[in-house]
């Protein structure tokens, strides 16, 4: 077996979870071990960066945003990510380092090439097999947060200009890199687009079971 390593990506609302727990069901049912994991807070020190990142009170330097969250992701990857593809699982993770372009590089505008090469410095430069983006109008997903949340974390709280700028920057990507991106719109039902993904991954899947 050889690992594999899926990530979805998309505005806040868009279903990754869901979609994330199907797929899990899905490789399981194939013989494969699944790994959930999440960024902010896939580890002990993630969970307290992730409380910091989202919750914290008072300014917070762009830079020092960018920084908590590649800190978490360098935690995320050494310790559970590595290890888990080394032993041959699927990891399904929730956000990744496009989230970080997207968000800090296109919302905070720093700069998608900065933001990604500090990410791939994190990681030492691990890159998804496959890379879900779930899309949405982000007035859609924030109706959807509103039906389902009481609080909203600092970058939820952002004005919707910087959603904008975060969807744009995930269709640049998806755009730039057809080969690791699939583009699903998120206002799909979710069997729907879980079929969507499988049609995609079936192979790949397939391939590295043997
Ligand atoms: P998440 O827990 O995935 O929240 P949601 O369920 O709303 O998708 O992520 C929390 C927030 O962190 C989300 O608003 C996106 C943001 N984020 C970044 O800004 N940069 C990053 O690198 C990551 C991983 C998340």
């Amino acid at each position: 077996m050889t690992g594999f390593f899926i990530t979805l990506e998309g505005g806040d609302g868009s279903g990754k979870s869901t979609q994330a727990r199907l797929l899990a069901e899905w490789c399981e049912n194939r013989g494969r071990e699944v790994v959930f994991s999440r960024e902010p807070g896939g580890t002990e020190l993630g969970v307290k960066l992730r409380e910091l990142v989202l919750h914290s009170t008072g300014y917070m330097t762009p830079r020092t945003e960018a920084l908590l969250y590649a800190a978490d992701r360098a935690q995320n990857i050494a310790t559970v990510v590595r290890p888990a593809l080394e032993r041959g699982a699927v990891v399904i993770q929730d956000r990744y380092i496009d989230s970080s372009v997207a968000y800090q590089g296109a919302g905070r505008v720093l700069g998608a090439d900065e933001i990604r090469a500090l990410s791939m410095w994190a990681t030492e430069n691990l890159v998804p097999d496959l890379t879900i983006v779930l899309d949405l109008d982000p007035e859609a997903g924030r109706t959807r947060l509103d039906a389902s949340r009481t609080r909203f974390d600092r970058l939820e709280s952002e004005k919707n200009e910087f959603h904008e700028r975060v969807r744009a920057a995930y269709l640049h990507m998806a755009a730039e890199d057809p080969q690791r991106f699939i583009v699903i719109d998120a206002a799909l039902p979710p069997a729907d687009i879980h079929a969507a993904i499988i049609a995609r991954i079936v192979d790949i899947v397939e391939a590295t079971a043997r």
